[in-house]
């Protein structure tokens, strides 16, 4: 059986459902929103979301790269809803593109508050990520 970056873009194409909205990609991250993640507000701080989503992203480009890799961009950020402490917070990675050494990974962040059955979207991102060498430069993409 393959398992070149081609099966994974397949694998990485599974949907799942969760809540009373549809979710793509792979649920890679589960976690829950603490009180040390909140900003000056007391919501949930964009920058722990965005590592979070970092994190999700690096997952699965390791999967598919077979190694180690860097961010080069994020793109196409938007926030649509805040996060409270004790949300269940949940990371959905979709590989969209694969290049010679880069990987494009769409990263979908659900929220489900904690005594509430239901998860809504609240932010999504586009991340790019390059796979590296022994020296920090740009490695092909293995084909199996
Ligand atoms: C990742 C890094 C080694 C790439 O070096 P580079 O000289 O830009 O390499 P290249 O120009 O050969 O580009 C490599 C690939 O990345 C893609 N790429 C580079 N910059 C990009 C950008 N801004 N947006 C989208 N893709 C980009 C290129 O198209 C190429 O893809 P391909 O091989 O699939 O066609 C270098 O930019 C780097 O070290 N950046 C810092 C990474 C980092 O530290 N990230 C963590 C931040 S805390």
């Amino acid at each position: 059986m393959s398992t070149g970056p081609k099966d994974a873009l397949a694998r990485a194409q599974q949907r799942g459902r969760h809540g009373r909205q549809q979710e793509d990609g792979v649920l890679v991250i589960r976690t829950i929103a603490m009180p040390a993640d909140t900003n000056p507000a007391g919501d949930i701080f964009g920058g722990w979301l965005m590592s979070q989503m970092d994190l999700a992203a690096g997952n699965m480009a390791g999967r598919v790269s077979q190694g180690r890799g860097a961010t080069v961009a994020v793109e196409a950020m938007q926030f649509l809803r805040p996060v409270k402490v004790g949300d269940e917070v949940t990371l959905y990675a979709t590989l969209r593109h694969i290049g010679r050494t880069s990987m494009r990974i769409h990263v979908d962040v659900w929220a489900r508050p904690r005594f509430e059955l239901a998860a809504e979207k609240v932010t999504d991102a586009d991340f790019v990520f390059v796979a590296l060498d022994d020296d920090g430069k740009p490695r092909e993409i293995p084909q199996t």
